[in-house]
Parts: structure tokens; sequence; C-alpha cells
């Protein structure tokens, strides 16, 4: 074979592999490697391309980093027009709209089918694939028109460049919503204002900007999402009249479709799934604001008709916003486990997604300036997914008269030290260190919390209790309460007091990664002490380690490398460690290893339930993850298996339910062992 057949066989094969992941990722859920062997497959192909120009292709999965400023955007006409919904607030107009469409089909009290869905809180998008292959994607505009925005859906991985299978019709038009995930959106917030950028008020507002970006370039960093919900219209192939199977059918040609789609039998079906979707909505890693019922028999679609705008046979049952208005009355300042100091704003109380409000985080005194948010003012409150709620804005318009701008108070609301700026640095901060019974209470809630060293029983409550009345000063000094103390404490009877110290106790036994995220060293969240754990695999050897050395574990950057060298250089801190390992508290060992990627778990998440026998569910985790497994709270389609100890509860049958496999106490040990590790 000739050198370049070689090459060209290598590139193919490559595009054929990562494209295969792009779709084990985004459209089965399920991926089969790691991100990393990702990156490691996606930068060969770049490099190979890099040396042969000659094979450039606009479908090879490289392509998608955009391409140079367009000036505007092409108006493009939509063949079949891009229709809204109409909404439901309450059951009685699920029960109207069901009414409307039996009257309408004349099929008097029967049953009929809808498939439910999430409604996605992003922006229409209609991408056109001819012979397989994306040659546009337009917004959805006044449902006539739209933006040709071709170049930047190019750049989201969730969209195929190109479908497959058997199934793939000449041409056809697939609808859908284009949005960004909770996680995403902050940390594109953060860097925007880290470089003085547009910082955007909601994921939906940052989703519709990122995609109507005229610099294709800067919309391939967005952290953009496409899952498809319908059909415009199809030539080339006999669709199944079934709305359901319909869109299992694109799902089988490589397009996203959402995890939650389900078929569900007349009104009752569509109000049980909306229960059950809204008791999600908090753990969800993006936005929804509602769920979509659409009669599932395209037949009888077809015979319902549309009415102005909208459909008569499908309907958006809305859930309670997550963005109200309300008053601002003033501003309190909060004193957190680094003695920074963050506005929380108090407000009229309000609803908000279905949970009262009546604090929310203003951020920083920056952003206050920067939105210029007044007391007295009418704000918007967002409170969305399991992220505090905050103020996103002032509503200017309804402002009447000079109101003040909250002010920073010069010395700590709790010790009265002064209040200090780092240079360069947004938040300002009480001087008086541990003096500061603020930080102090912060710092031992935060050691008890549950993922830190899970104290059970010793709540925010008791801890400011033992800290006001001066029984601790130190995380250490908890393993020195004893029962008469405890006993002796507001609200605390003989037993809880017992039950306590059992719970002090226990937690001595714990793993090495949560012992460092409990220690609450600036910046050092669970996922950078894990990677601290596994990389140097004892506390001696990270309270010795350099800048450079912290340097060379993931996840650890400069200024997070400075903070755990600043921790370790007070021996206040250094005492803190050696007491508490003097008091016993200890974990598993880990082997260092150089890559996880190199593990024999690599690649393969695991759910823990239930009771094992001689380990608890962290230990279990520790010695999964030290293989280079994930191990993870909730199963889903792509857990690689659950295990399951004693009394095991739902997320057995959740696992059997979705076909993920249940190893039990031996089979877990199996597992282990065959991989090297012995547990006891
Ligand atoms: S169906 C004819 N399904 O909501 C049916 N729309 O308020 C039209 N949306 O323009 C849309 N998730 O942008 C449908 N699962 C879902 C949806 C969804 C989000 C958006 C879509 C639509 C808007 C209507």
């Amino acid at each position: 074979m000739a050198v370049s057949d070689q090459v060209n066989a290598e590139v193919s094969s490559l595009r054929d592999e990562i494209n295969t992941h792009n779709h084990r990722y985004y459209v089965l859920d399920d991926p089969q490697i790691t991100d990393q062997a990702y990156d490691r497959l996606y930068r060969k192909l770049q490099a190979i391309e890099q040396q042969h120009p000659e094979l450039y292709s606009t479908e090879s999965p490289t392509q998608r980093v955009g391409s140079p400023p367009a000036t505007h955007f092409k108006t493009v006409e939509h063949r079949m027009p891009m229709l809204s919904l109409d909404n439901a607030f309450d059951e009685g107009e699920m029960h109207a709209f069901e009414k409307r469409l039996l009257d309408k089909l004349g099929l008097g009290d029967q049953a009929l089918h809808y498939t439910a869905e999430p409604k996605l809180d992003g922006l229409a998008l209609s991408l056109l694939y001819q012979q397989g292959k994306l040659v546009r994607a337009a917004t959805r505009g006044d449902g006539k028109s739209g933006e040709d925005i071709t170049a930047n859906a190019r750049t989201l991985p969730s969209i195929p460049l190109r479908l497959f299978g058997s199934k793939v019709p000449s041409g056809i038009e697939i609808r859908g919503e284009v949005y960004m995930e909770h996680a995403g959106f902050a940390e594109l917030n953060d860097e925007q204002r880290n470089i003085g950028g547009k910082v955007f008020a909601n994921p939906r507002n940052a989703a519709a900007g990122s995609l109507r970006l005229l610099d294709s370039r800067i919309t391939a960093t967005r952290p953009l999402t496409f899952c498809s919900f319908g059909i415009g219209w199809l030539e080339g192939y006999d669709l199944p009249d079934s709305q359901y199977q319909r869109m299992s059918l694109l799902r089988s040609i490589g397009i996203p479709v959402s995890a939650y789609i389900e078929r569900v039998e007349g009104v009752q079906g569509c109000l049980d799934y909306y229960q059950r979707i809204l008791a999600q909505r908090d753990s969800l890693a993006f936005d929804i604001d509602g769920v979509v019922f659409k009669l599932d028999d395209t037949t009888q679609q077809a015979l319902a008709g549309n009415v102005a705008k909208a459909p008569r046979w499908a309907v958006a049952y809305k859930f309670p916003a997550q963005e109200v208005m309300t008053r601002l009355i003033g501003v309190d300042f909060q004193v957190g486990r680094t003695g920074a100091l963050t506005p929380v704003a108090r407000l009229e109380p309000v609803s908000v997604g279905g949970v009262k409000v009546s604090n929310a985080t203003l951020h920083n005194m920056d952003e206050i300036h920067r939105k210029d948010i007044r007391i007295g003012d009418m704000v918007i409150v967002r409170r969305a997914g399991d992220v505090i709620p905050e103020v996103v804005a002032p509503v200017v318009a309804q402002r009447t008269g000079e109101l003040p701008l909250p002010k920073m108070p010069e010395l700590c609301p709790v010790c009265r030290s002064d209040v200090v700026r780092q240079e360069g640095q947004a938040a300002y901060r009480c001087s008086g260190g541990l003096i500061c019974a603020a930080q102090r209470k912060e710092a031992i809630k935060h050691f008890a919390s549950r993922k830190a060293m899970d104290i059970e029983g010793l709540g925010d409550k008791l801890v400011e209790q033992m800290v006001e009345l001066g029984m601790i000063q130190s995380i250490s000094d908890l393993y020195h309460l004893d029962l008469s103390q405890l006993a002796g404490l507001e609200r605390m009877a003989e037993k809880s007091a017992s039950n306590l110290l059992q719970a002090l106790d226990t937690s001595l036994s714990t793993t090495l990664a949560r012992f460092i995220f409990a220690l609450g060293i600036r910046e050092v969240g669970e996922a950078t002490a894990e990677a601290l754990a596994l990389s140097f695999g004892s506390i001696n050897e990270i309270m010795q380690a350099d800048i450079e050395k912290l340097q060379q574990v993931d996840d650890v950057g400069p200024v997070v490398a400075e903070n755990i060298v600043f921790f370790f250089a007070q021996q206040s801190n250094r005492d803190i460690v050696q007491n508490l390992i003097k008091q016993g508290i200890h974990w598993p060992e880990i082997e260092v290893t150089e890559s996880s990627q190199k593990l024999p778990l690599a690649g393969l998440t695991y759910v823990i339930t239930g009771t094992l026998e001689g380990l608890s569910r962290d230990q279990a985790a520790v010695l999964l993850k030290a293989q280079g497994a994930k191990v993870s709270g909730s199963v889903s389609a792509k857990t690689s298996a659950v295990i399951a100890g004693a009394k095991p509860g739902s997320k057995v049958s959740k696992a059997e339910a979705l076909g993920v496999k249940v190893l039990d106490q031996a089979g877990f040990e199996s597992l282990i062992k065959i991989n090297g590790v012995s547990i006891d």
C-alpha cells in the first residue's frame, strides 16, 4: 500500500472512530471512552490533517472550529412554518386540552396516547439534511423565515454533520432546541467576568447569544447542546405513524433525542409524567420550563390540525417560573469560610420555581455596581437547579427616584476586624481569620458536611452553638467532646449526644480525598481533592509538596497550588492535621498511578447502593476509583453497573428498568480482585 493510501485509511478510520464516540456520547448517552482518550484521538487526527492538507474535508470532526466572521446572516424561508405551542398552567387546562382533541376527533371518551418530553429552555433550530449531509441550519425567526446560521451550528458537537444507517431519507428537516447546561453557563459567565465581556442573565440568553454570533469560531468555544423534538418535513422515506417511533427513528440515524421521552396514556398519564419530571427538575443539568405533550398518532395529529401559530395536537404544560420579580428590601453581608464577605439580598418573599425565597446572592460588589442594583429596586430573582437563588438584574423601568447603592462595611459584621480587599480580586475579606467566629463556624460546618467527613447529627445550628459557647476552637476539638458536654447543649438529649459521639467516631474512618476536601483549603473542591489523593496517595506527601509538584496534578493550576502551599505553611493547620491523625483518623491506602488512563476500569462508571460487608460505600468507591473508574450517585443509561449491597433501595430497580448490570457483593469483590485489589 502506498504511504498516502495508508494515511488516507488512517484518517478515515480516525474520523469514523471519533464520529462513533460523538454519537455514543450525545445520542446514546453511553460513552465508551474517557474524555482524555477522546482528546487523544482528536489530536491525532488533527495532527495528520495538518500534515496532509490535501485530505481536508468539511465533514471531518475537526472542522467544528468555526470559520472567519460573516458580516450578516442570510434570511432563509422555512418550507413548513415553525410553529409555537399553546400553554397549559394547571390540571384543568390539561383536561380542557384533551377534551378539545376528543371533540375535534369525534372520539368520545376514548383514551388518547401522547409522546411526552421535557420542554427545554433554549431556542429552536431547524437542521436540513440532504442525502444525509447537513446543508443548512436556521433559527426559527418569525416562524416563516429565520436566519441561516449553518457555520455556527456546524460547531456544535451534538449536531451530526452526516446522518448514518440504512434509514437515512434523501431529504429531511429536523427541528430541536439548542440550550446550555448549568455548568457550562456558569463557567462561561465566570470567563466573561474575567475578561470584562458580556455576562448573560440565564442559560437561554447565553445559548441564543452564542448561536447568533457572526464569528463561528467563538460559537465553537461555547458549551451549546442540541436535542431534537421533531421533524419539519421529509422526502424519500416512509415514516411510522407514531410520534414516539419517529423520534426513535431520528435517534437511530444519529440525531440526539431527549433521554426522558416517554409514551403516556390519557390526561392522567400526562399529569403523572409532569409530576415525575417536576420532581427531577432541580437535579437536571439544564433548565426546563415545563413538559410538552404531543398526540402520538400522527394521523390523529393531521386530523386535529393547527390553530393560528400552534398545533391543536400539542401542548406545553408549564412549570412554575424560575425567574420572578420582587423588591430588594436591603443587603446583608455574610462571612464565608475563607472570610469572603458576600452581599446577600433581603427580598420581599416570593415563590420561585415553586419554592419560597426571601434571600438571594448578589455575588460581589463589582457585580452590584455593574448591574447598578439599588436598595428598594424591583429585581429579577432566578432560582434554577441546585444553585442558590440569585438577583439577576434590577428592573430599572420601575425605579422611582434616587435609590441608594449597597455599601461594603469597613468592619466585619461578625468580629469587627477590618474588611480588606486584595489587589486584583473581586472579594472583600474579613481579616480576622479564625478569630472570626463566622469563619470558624463555617470551617467546622464544612468539615462536618456530607461530602466532607459526613458527621451525622452535627448540623449547622449545633456547630453555631458550640462555637458561641467556646466549646470548640478548631475542627480537631470535635473529637475531644464528651457526653456530659454535649448533653448540656440546647435541644440535645443524652441519646442524641451519644449518637453524635458515635457518628464522630465513625467519621474517623474516611477516605484521603474526603479528608483533604474537609480541610477547607481555598478553591480545593471535591474533584481537586480527589485528584490530589490519587496522585500523591498520602497527606504527608501533599503537605510537603511545592508549587511545582502540585501543579503536575490535573485540575491544579498555579492559584490552587499556591493556596495549598499557603494552607500547609501555617503551623496551626499542620497541628490540626497531626492532631486528627493522633485521634485516629484513617483511610484506605491508595496506590499511586502515573495516569488513570491505563487503569483497568478507566472509562467505566459505577453506582454503589445498599450496605456492603466489611467496607463503607466510600471505601468501595475509593477502590473503584483507584482502578480508574468513575463513581456516580445516580443510575442512568451510562452506568456500567450498579453495585448493590444489602437493602439496596430504588437504584437497583432503576438499573433493571434501564437494562444496566447489577453486581452483588461477590460480583463487586471479584471485579476489584480481578483488577488486582484486595479489600482486606
Ligand atoms: S414542539 C409544533 N417540543 O418551545 C411543535 N418544542 O414554546 C413545536 N421547545 O418553539 C415545538 N422543548 O423552541 C417542542 N420538547 C419540545 C420542546 C419545544 C422546547 C420550544 C421550541 C418551541 C417552543 C414553544
